[in-house]
């Protein structure tokens, strides 16, 4: 294998076959230090060998290899000259390929494992001599011995649960269990050892370089034209601004709309950061009053998202006109929303769901599309941030939706509503962070409920609305948990709701966990 050019990413490849855990392989790769990208089992071996990888790692997967339609290893793929290790399935496709027998297990394994080590060099390298794995399969590889493979450790009922090959140019690891999965104590070791003691990884990958990477390409894909790029106050779209800006300078143009449907502060604070601190040529549009008067009479959840979405194409179509000089459109598009919308290089989990981006501009507005963030993941970008040099409460943000508050009013969206939402939040937000849960917290906001109910205050009986306050943990957005938020918290941000908002006389708390809820209420 020659070696790479001194610039060039030092990058370890990940082959999909629809493992469930295929995009953590390679985030505890980047985070050894290795940049990683997931590509499907279908790529070309010429395109993969193109990526200059330093090793491959072939993923689980649902499937059996042996069942008709199952994804197939590529065998040039083992012959890249680089060291392969196959988890669970791509362990068993490495041994398949190799015209070995993978059979039905005798006892299927699910859950933790007991493993003895067997061979402490290279692949287990300061593990201890026992440790617990976690395994997920049914079947598994049952003649290794036969194909040349050393067997470098077992359990009770797995004996061959990791092996190992180093003959005639070929390096091939095999373990049944699932290393990237924190349930397997030793797991991040074990991908360490194989990027360093196998693959002789020499760990280049920083934010810091990957900056200066990514300012190079993009100053080069966009030559002398102009750029714009939608911000949102979200960390995405802020982090890609500021990044085209380090590339591009005063070639850049933010566009900010303004839909009436933000939280307190949040056009000042994109204000502050953008046009006072970066000094970006910044756009604010107001079309608050198009958004509001578009929702009028709208109840239904998606009818509110449909008409808010078409509203912001337009408005944004607008603003870039008068930027007859551009020629690209900035996205602040992540990794996981490329895997999600199914133009990941891999492709397997095509199609789950068309992400938030503005679909649809590029094409009509003839830009051609800069995306510099798509191989990142979120806490990524966050330090991409930190490196860009953003302020922590842009960093740190919570997500929020594209529709905005419009999705936090059940039923119809007016300006009284968006005042008393507003408000709810305000204070919520407020005591999160005065008790210092923001950042234990993913998201936290305020729901303005379609009921009124019966209360007294003072002497009166009041008949108002009820707001629902919901808090969640997750890491990935897909699953949820509520968040246990202290009773004395709940308590304050209630009593000072009630009190200080005019309008809202009960307070919920959403204990409900996505699935089968989702997190946000519309
Ligand atoms: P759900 O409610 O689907 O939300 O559990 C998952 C995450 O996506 C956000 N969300 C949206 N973001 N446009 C967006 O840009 C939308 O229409 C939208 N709906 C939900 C939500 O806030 C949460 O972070």
């Amino acid at each position: 294998m020659t070696d790479p050019p001194p610039h060039a990413r030092e990058t370890v490849v990940v082959v999909d076959f629809g493992s469930q855990t295929a995009q953590l392989i390679a985030r505890r790769v980047r985070e050894a230090g290795v940049f990683s990208l997931l590509v499907a089992p279908s790529t070309p071996p010429d395109a993969v060998r193109a990526l200059n990888p330093r090793g491959l790692i072939l993923s689980g997967g649902p499937a059996s290899v042996y069942e008709d339609g199952a994804p197939a290893l590529n065998p040039a793929l083992l012959d890249l000259g680089v060291p392969v290790l196959g988890i669970c399935y791509g362990m068993q496709a490495i041994c398949r390929t190799l015209g070995g027998v993978v059979a039905r297990a005798e006892h299927r394994e699910f859950g933790k494992a007991h493993l003895s080590i067997i061979r402490h060099d290279k692949l287990f390298a300061a593990i201890p001599d026992r440790t617990s794995v976690w395994m997920s399969h049914g079947d598994q590889a049952a003649d290794t011995d036969r194909l040349g493979f050393e067997t470098l450790a077992s359990t009770p009922t797995c004996p061959h649960a990791a092996v190992g090959l180093e003959s005639g140019g070929r390096r091939l690891y095999g373990v049944q269990f699932h290393p990237e999965v924190t349930h397997t104590p030793q797991g991040r070791v074990l991908l360490h050892n194989f990027l360093y003691e196998i693959c002789r990884c020499t760990g280049q990958w920083r934010m810091s370089d990957f900056l200066d990477e990514t300012v190079r390409d993009v100053t080069r894909a966009v030559g002398p034209d102009r750029v714009v790029c939608g911000l949102s106050g979200g960390v995405d779209s802020s982090v890609c601004a500021a990044l085209l800006h380090r590339a591009i300078g005063d070639r850049l143009t933010c566009i900010f709309v303004d839909n009436g449907l933000l939280r307190t502060a949040e056009a000042e604070l994109v204000e502050t950061t953008f046009r006072d601190h970066f000094k970006i040529d910044l756009r604010v549009v107001d079309a608050s009053r198009e958004f509001l008067s578009d929702l009028r009479g709208v109840t239904d959840p998606q009818e509110k998202r449909r008409r808010i979405g078409h509203r912001f194409i337009d408005v944004f179509k607008h603003a870039a006109k008068d930027l007859p000089d551009a020629r690209f459109l900035a996205q602040g598009t992540l990794y996981p929303d490329v895997i999600e919308s199914g133009h990941s290089a891999a492709g397997t989990s095509a199609g789950i769901k068309l992400h938030h981006n503005v679909g649809g501009l590029p094409a009509e507005l003839g830009f051609r599309l800069v995306e510099p963030l798509r191989d990142l993941f979120k806490d990524e970008v966050r330090t991409l941030g930190e490196v860009l040099g953003l302020p922590q409460q842009l960093i740190w943000r919570h997500p929020f939706p594209g529709p905005g508050l419009a999705v936090r009013v059940l039923g119809e969206v007016t300006p009284e509503k968006l005042t008393i939402i507003r408000a709810c939040d305000e204070i919520l937000l407020e005591e999160i962070v005065a008790a210092d849960l923001y950042r234990s917290t993913s998201q936290v906001f305020a729901v303005l409920l379609p009921v009124r109910s019966v209360g007294v205050m003072g002497d009166g009986r009041t008949y108002d609305q009820a707001v629902a306050l919901r808090a969640v943990e997750t890491e990935d957005f897909m699953t949820a948990d509520w968040a246990r938020l202290p009773y004395e918290v709940l308590a304050t941000i209630s009593r000072r709701i009630i009190n200080e908002v005019r309008g809202i006389n009960r307070v919920v708390y959403d204990i409900s966990s996505k699935p089968p809820a989702t997190i946000e209420w519309e």
